[in-house]
């Protein structure tokens, strides 16, 4: 690391003449703000309870419910099959409520873990926030996920009630007998069977009048699983006080405005569809879109045109999949409604926002950084600001982030090191579930360690590198290798396995396994499409290698550790680097 760039990517700066942007930006002057902001400034952003109590769920909908945006229309779903509903703010206030009664039944403690698994859907959006709202620690999951990936976070929670439907939930009792502390089974779709809860039949009989649990503000409200790059998803826990930062970030950044029609594509099994697709906008009292079905161009377009989108947040792979389809298909749509477009997840290449510029009339991609462990955007480009396509923008106010080297000294402008943050924003991880350890190798040195490496330019932009571990971001989505590794030494064929990232063109990685192969087995194409399908069923459609070499041993520490960035640096022809722990 900490290597002398000798040059930056240079591209045409995008800069934005203030009178014709068609909103003032909520944040006028960043510099200013910068120097002056003080993260007090931001609490009265959201509403408290007397004590410095304070609920997430309650500062999201409840406040809206009960004030004047009670008629707004809050969201908009489109399951992406032509069924459309609506949703204010009171009916969600009522629906949310009509779930923290059905946890209250249910004798569901406070801070006890209450799992979904479902496809995007109304039920998704109440459920989640409903938990919060009863003081339950929320979480969604990746519909795409195996019974493996289902079986590891509902073990590790220790979750003691899932929501999920008639279709998922098969996927669920593979691996239930496994999960002794999962008391409450809630199924959406109308079908329960013996020994689980109808969700129908509990919302229809439940009050729809709760009051939000005044929570201490560093009491928990949704986890997430992620991946790092040894062992087991681990569960990244957040309390109730985000909300100040997830708020002022929504406004800040996203910079919504009464009259948006936001949109984000993300899942909510993903932090960013749990932070800025559920309880950013609606904590602003924005009317959302929530579009269910996979993802299809022409459908993505349409959504922008019927709905009439004028904020919209999505992933680079998803711009390089929409530009990769021509500019014929934007075309035959109206996307005059579209104000300003925010990525996230991966780098954007400068291609992607020059794109934007030229699709959508001017309105460039603003690239924004975060992590599931930080909470909230934390380095972004603001709409005020001029872009510089390529670059990740800069440190939201109240944030100090730095580039440093191994010893945690800060590097000048221009030198390639560790991106760290100074810990202490509100909306930081609380927690790793049930593992101190893992939380305690984030901080070294006074800062907090992203795993990310980066580079600052003479303007205090900053540059994404790489990553400085071995986790993989495969269409925006995070995946340990580790997990895959598992995963395929299960199959029978398989002995040992090394999992990297491969550069991509479309997915900005793609998974490579190499693996050696049991005795008996000979390497085709019949046995890899086999082992593909296996990792897939187990982990999730997006976690499994595309790209599968076997060979006859894998390099190894003198300990027996897998040595991926060998792997790595063969696979990129890059240099190999320090091998002293080498295995012979
Ligand atoms: C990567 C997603 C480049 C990075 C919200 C980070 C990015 C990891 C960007 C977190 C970006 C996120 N440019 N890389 N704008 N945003 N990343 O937890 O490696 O799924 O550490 O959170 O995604 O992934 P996570």
């Amino acid at each position: 690391m900490a290597e002398k760039s000798t040059e930056l990517i240079h591209s045409a700066m995008i800069t934005k003449d203030p009178s014709k942007l068609r909103l003032k930006p909520n944040l006028q002057d960043y510099e200013q703000s910068r120097k002056n902001f003080k993260w007090s400034d931001a609490d009265n952003m959201v509403d408290w309870f007397p004590g410095g109590k304070i609920n997430m769920a309650y500062n999201a909908i409840d406040r809206h419910a009960k004030g004047k945006k009670k008629d707004k229309i809050a969201l908009i779903f489109d399951d992406g099959q032509g069924h459309v509903e609506k949703f204010t703010f009171g009916q969600l206030g009522a629906l949310t409520s009509k779930f923290a009664n059905v946890l209250k039944k249910l004798g569901i403690k406070r801070q006890e873990r209450v799992f979904f698994f479902l496809q995007r859907s109304p039920e998704l959006y109440a459920g989640f926030l409903g938990a919060i709202k009863y003081g339950a620690i929320a979480s969604p999951m990746f519909p795409a996920f195996g019974p493996d990936a289902i079986r590891d976070r509902l073990l590790d929670s220790g979750a003691v009630a899932l929501v999920t439907d008639s279709e998922l939930k098969s996927r669920v009792y593979e691996v239930k007998n496994l999960l002794p502390e999962l008391k409450h089974m809630i199924i959406v779709g109308k079908d329960a069977a013996a020994g689980e809860l109808s969700w129908e039949k509990e919302m229809a009989e439940a009050s729809d009048m709760f009051d939000a649990t005044p929570m201490d503000p560093e009491e928990f409200s949704y986890m997430l699983y992620t991946s790092g790059t040894t062992g087991k998803p681990k569960g990244v826990v957040h309390a109730h006080k985000d909300i100040v930062q997830i708020h002022l970030s929504t406004n800040w950044v996203l910079d919504v405005h009464d009259e948006d029609v936001y949109w984000c594509t993300a899942d909510l099994g993903w932090v960013t569809g749990v932070v800025y697709g559920v309880i950013g906008p609606w904590s602003n009292g924005v009317t959302q879109v929530g579009l269910g079905g996979r993802f299809d161009p022409e459908r993505w377009f349409k959504t922008i045109q019927d709905y009439k989108i004028s904020v919209w947040y999505t992933a680079p792979t998803a711009v390089r999949m929409l530009m990769a389809k021509g500019d014929d298909i934007p075309k035959k749509y109206d996307l005059s409604s579209l104000r300003a477009n925010y990525s996230v997840g991966e780098p954007l290449n400068p291609e992607g926002v020059r794109w934007a510029m030229e699709v959508f009339d001017s309105k460039p991609f603003h690239d924004t950084w975060w992590q599931t462990e930080t909470g909230s955007i934390l380095i972004t480009n603001f709409p005020e600001m001029p872009i510089k396509p390529g670059s990740m923008g800069k440190p939201l106010p109240g944030v100090e982030a730095a580039i440093v080297d191994e010893n945690g000294n800060v590097l000048p402008q221009g030198e390639e090191g560790a991106l760290v943050l100074r810990p202490g924003w509100p909306a930081m991880m609380r927690q790793i579930w049930n593992n101190p350890a893992k939380y305690n190798e984030y901080f070294k040195n006074g800062w907090y360690y992203t795993g990310d490496t980066a580079q600052i330019d003479k303007d205090g932009y900053f540059w994404y590198v790489g990553r400085a571990d071995d986790v993989i971001k495969t269409a925006g989505e995070r995946v340990g290798p580790f997990e895959v590794e598992s995963a395929l030494i299960e199959h029978e064929a398989i002995v040992e396995a090394g999992v990297i990232g491969k550069p991509d063109e479309l997915r900005g990685n793609i998974i490579k396994a190499f693996i050696v192969l049991s005795p008996g087995f000979v390497d085709s194409p019949e046995l890899k499409e086999e082992i593909q399908k296996f990792v897939k069923k187990k982990l999730a459609g997006h976690a499994f290698p595309r790209e599968i070499e076997v060979v006859k041993s894998l390099p190894k520490t003198r300990s027996g550790k897998i040595m991926r960035r060998l792997l790595r640096a063969r696979e990129l022809g890059l240099p190999i680097g320090d091998t002293s722990t080498l295995e012979d």
